[in-house]
């Protein structure tokens, strides 16, 4: 059990039923979980239902974004990736806690073969209701159909700049054009909305922020603002670095028009939306640095080498690919699960002097 973990449970019991009452009444969560029984659902000490499942299908990717990856890195080995099928049988497993809402991620898991294939399979499971996936849009536009056949719904491509030269300096490849036609391509086979991912970045990003606006406001996607977080491979984070929801807010304002929160907003919610008041498009902030969510994070998350991590900013893992490995019951898969939830912490604490950044990267975390 991690350093901050033990010690925020240890020191801040008292704060434990405030927050059952907060975060289990009427979450959506909750809802799709009551067909679970309440002894198998993933709650945590302080009250928060998982029922939410991130899985990195692969820690490769095709570009280099500068805040995510090394230039140079090395990636598992094959043999360590968790096949479809042990992927397969994880989720079937964590259905039977209340897990409903899948979201595959990388690495950019278009890079992993047959993708269509495991969406499929997972779409299929009995209690999964909503698969999702995080891509960098390289590859999608062959693929968007595919996805869509195969059951996916919700898609979230990842473009920080509408500028192609600085494109190639944020992710150090090429590739901008082949994203633009993948976003199309989504479209095109249905999704709706398709979400844009842009990390802010403080004195890096502030002029992509209008031009990403309008593009979204065009083509009627839903832009979503990332605060830039502690997970970069050069240690280059600080805080006087990230762009924060406010700023963008302001810029977004004045330069394009004013912007109202969605009164249907769910505090819950990672993402805070606003809409333009002109009534053309929205757009959202994930706001992890000035305005954490961490108390109602229903998320956890299995590596592509089957590790389980109760937090993006967790210390410890939980190792299932043994498990799997080994023979494990899928009552003792089911087990580790719901004791890698029980262990959660309350927080990131990244905005304390008792944060400590984990060694993992983005890449290999999945977002
Ligand atoms: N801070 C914020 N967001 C990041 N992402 C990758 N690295 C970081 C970081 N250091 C984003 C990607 C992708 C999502 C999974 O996470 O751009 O959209
Ligand atoms: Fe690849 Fe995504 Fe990391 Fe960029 S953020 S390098 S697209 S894994």
């Amino acid at each position: 059990m991690g350093r901050r973990n033990g010690c925020i449970r240890a020191s801040r019991p008292g704060v434990i039923l405030d927050r059952m009452r907060r975060t289990d009444r009427d979450s959506p969560a909750r809802r799709s979980a009551a067909m679970t029984p309440s002894e198998n659902r993933l709650i945590d000490s302080f009250g928060r239902v998982h029922n939410n499942l991130r899985i990195s299908v692969t820690d490769r990717c095709n570009i280099r974004c500068v805040y995510c990856m090394p230039e140079t890195v090395e990636f598992l080995p094959r043999a360590s990736l968790l096949s479809y099928e042990e992927i397969a049988r994880f989720v079937r497993v964590a259905a039977g806690l209340g897990i409903d809402k899948i979201r595959l991620t990388g690495g950019e898991p278009l890079v992993r073969k047959d993708l269509p294939k495991l969406v499929e399979t997972i779409a299929a499971i009995d209690g999964i209701r909503d698969v999702g996936l995080t891509t960098n849009g390289i590859l999608l536009a062959p693929m968007a159909k595919a996805l869509w056949d195969a059951g996916l719904r919700r898609i979230n491509v990842s473009l920080d700049t509408m500028d192609p030269a600085k494109f190639l300096e944020l992710t150090r490849r090429t590739g901008f054009e082949q994203v633009i036609e993948g976003i199309l391509a989504a479209k095109a086979a249905g999704f709706d909305p398709v979400k844009i991912n842009a990390v802010a970045i403080k004195g890096v990003t502030e002029d992509d922020v209008v031009p990403l606006a309008r593009f979204s406001r065009e083509h009627g996607l839903e832009l979503r603002f990332i605060e830039y977080m502690p997970l970069d491979a050069g240690n280059a984070w600080e805080r006087g670095k990230v762009l924060f929801a406010a700023e963008i807010l302001e810029i977004l304002s004045s330069r394009i028009g004013p912007l109202a929160p969605d009164p249907k907003h769910d505090p819950r919610a990672p993402a805070m939306e606003y809409d333009f008041l002109d009534g053309v498009g929205r757009v959202g902030m994930i706001a992890s640095v000035s305005r954490p969510f961490c108390m109602s994070c229903n998320r956890v998350r299995l590596t592509a080498d089957g590790k389980l991590r109760n937090c993006l900013f967790a210390l410890d893992e939980t190792d299932v690919r043994s498990l799997i490995r080994s023979g494990a019951t899928d009552e003792a898969i089911a087990s580790a699960l719901r004791e890698s939830v029980a262990g959660k912490w309350e927080g990131h604490e990244i905005n304390t002097a008792r944060f400590i950044k984990p060694e993992r990267l983005m890449h290999s975390i999945g977002g």
